[in-house]
């Protein structure tokens, strides 16, 4: 899809619209081969260099990141540090935006995905989708018996909703550990669940993302996922 050229310089984080007119009259912008010299012209991205080089993904981008705990999914810097600051510059300033699909806790860590494809945010966050999700949790207290048979009930209603929970799949670790397997992303949505039956979550991580695991990623790091990862 052809735009013009001082949106999509604008658009991939290189600079203000403002900027690129200042890029261009620099002579660090050519399209098809020759310098540009206008702004306002249409251009297919593939076709643009900015200073000798390609532009940086045009397509968008699909992360997977390991989110650290301290940290928040939010874009609002009055709720503090928050993941996007581990990205490049660049991609903090695109339009749209690389947001979180879906959100974890500032006190949870583990496998973040993060896009700035709206479709695939939609698609990965839908209930109707049912991509499972992993979480550790260690625990202040016991697990009380039966309640793996509990969880995977789909009886269970969390305080202030109506809807029972989806069916979780529960896997115990430990007396006071476990893997809770989510299809759905309520709000605090794990804590809640040990919480309705008496346990509080100490740490919690999250292991997997439909077919993604972290690997040797180190907190903080990320990695690049191709466009197609979920077909
Ligand atoms: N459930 C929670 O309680 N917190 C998270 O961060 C993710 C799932």
């Amino acid at each position: 899809m052809s735009r013009r050229l001082d949106q999509l310089l604008a658009n991939l984080g290189y600079c203000s619209r403002r900027e690129a007119r200042a890029w261009i009259d620099d002579g660090r912008v050519e399209v098809a081969g020759r310098v540009a010299d206008d702004p306002g012209e249409k251009t297919a991205p593939g076709l643009v260099r900015v200073d000798g080089e390609p532009l940086d993904r045009p397509d968008g981008l699909l992360l997977l990141l390991h989110k650290p705990t301290g940290l928040v999914c939010s874009h609002d810097g009055r709720e503090g540090p928050s993941v996007y600051g581990l990205l490049p510059p660049r991609w903090q300033r695109r339009n749209p935006p690389v947001t979180t699909i879906g959100r974890l806790d500032k006190d949870t860590s583990g496998l973040l995905l993060l896009t700035d494809r709206s479709e695939l945010v939609h698609r990965l966050t839908s209930p109707k989708h049912k991509v499972p999700k992993i979480y550790r949790a260690t625990l202040d207290a016991d697990l009380p018996p039966g309640l793996g048979e509990l969880f995977a009930g789909g009886t269970l209603v969390l305080r202030g909703e109506t809807e029972p929970c989806a069916p979780a799949d529960l896997r115990v670790l430990g007396p006071r550990e476990a893997e809770l397997t989510l299809t759905e992303g309520r709000y605090h949505q794990v804590r809640r669940m040990f919480a309705s039956q008496g346990c509080e979550v100490l740490t919690l991580h999250r292991v997997r993302f439909g077919p993604l695991e972290l690997g040797a990623l180190a907190p903080g790091a990320w990695r690049e996922l191709p466009l197609d990862t979920f077909g």
